[in-house]
């Protein structure tokens, strides 16, 4: 019955959504519509046979083309672990997280099978760099899902990118191999919270693209206020001034001041991507 959701709804939404009709009820949708990202991690290991399970649940996920241009390196070593969690002393979540894994886009596996069989090519197009992104970033997701589902709690993480340099030589990182985000994980020490979202309305278009959903921003900000206000916490108002109402859209336009990921274009164009269109058009 569409009411089956009606709470997940709610709490993914702020607000009741009609789904217009007769649905399955199945408990892992349930689960799904209230998932949450955990940073905070009770003092229980996780099994590596477990961790094994969800690597298998991740490279599960669709690649594009099959070319399967995922990568994951599982880091083991404490000191490794530490070295890397040090360069990001404001997310101590790094550090604290019992498992830590890295989602690697590696467009160079590719070209090793073409030096392999015979048939030697680029692929640092843009083209190769997109489908090794979407590639991890889908094993990374299906991880996160098949590690809820067991119970534990994830948090990935694309500061990584922030230091790019120091990260790469820390996991030794090849040409054409980067990382996409890492992930924490580890059995959730407290229960979170749920990250209200959007409205469908403002990210479903139907039929052509429609920006009219943005009137649904207001709305939004005021329910997600009245949910979790972060109105004393305002970003930077010594630059953005105090307003008087502070809401997400504010808070991530300013956030969106600040960008992230410098020098990482740069860092990927000195491990082989150009970021060209592909040297021979596809046939
Ligand atoms: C690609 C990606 C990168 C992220 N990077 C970080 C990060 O570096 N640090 C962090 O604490 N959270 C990170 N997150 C977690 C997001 O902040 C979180 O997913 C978002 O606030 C929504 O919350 P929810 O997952 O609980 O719905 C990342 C999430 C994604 C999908």
């Amino acid at each position: 019955m569409a009411d089956d959701y009606k709470d997940e709804l709610r709490a993914r939404f702020g607000l009741d959504v009609d789904l217009g009709g007769e649905i399955p009820d199945e408990p892992w949708l349930h689960q799904l519509l209230l998932r949450r990202t955990h940073r905070r991690y009770a003092d229980r290991p996780v099994a590596e046979s477990l961790v094994r399970l969800l690597l298998a649940a991740a490279f599960s996920a669709s690649s594009k083309s099959d070319f399967q241009q995922a990568s994951v390196i599982w880091l083991k070593d404490r000191g490794r672990h530490d070295r890397l969690a040090a360069l990001f002393p404001d997310m101590p979540w790094i550090g604290t997280a019992p498992v830590f894994l890295v989602f690697l886009g590696d467009a160079r596996r590719l070209e090793k099978l073409g030096e392999m069989r015979g048939h030697k090519q680029s692929n640092g197009a843009l083209e190769g760099f997109f489908n090794a992104t979407v590639d991890a970033a889908l094993a990374l997701q299906t991880c996160i899902l098949a590690a809820e589902t067991l119970g534990l709690g994830t948090c990935p993480i694309s500061v990584l990118r922030n230091r790019i340099k120091a990260v790469s030589e820390i996991l030794e990182l090849p040409d054409k191999v980067f990382p996409v985000a890492g992930l924490c994980l580890g059995y959730p020490a407290q229960p979170g919270f749920i990250s209200m979202r959007l409205p469908l309305e403002a990210t479903v278009h139907i039929d052509h693209y429609d920006e009219s959903g943005l009137a649904a921003v207001d709305g939004y900000d005021r329910r997600r206020d009245a949910r979790h206000s972060i109105g004393n916490r305002q970003r930077s108002p010594e630059r953005f001034g105090t307003a008087e109402f502070y809401g997400w859209s504010e808070d991530k336009a300013r956030q969106a001041m600040t960008p992230e990921g410098f020098g990482f274009a740069a860092w990927l164009r000195t491990r082989g991507f150009t970021f060209d269109e592909p040297e021979t058009p596809a046939g």
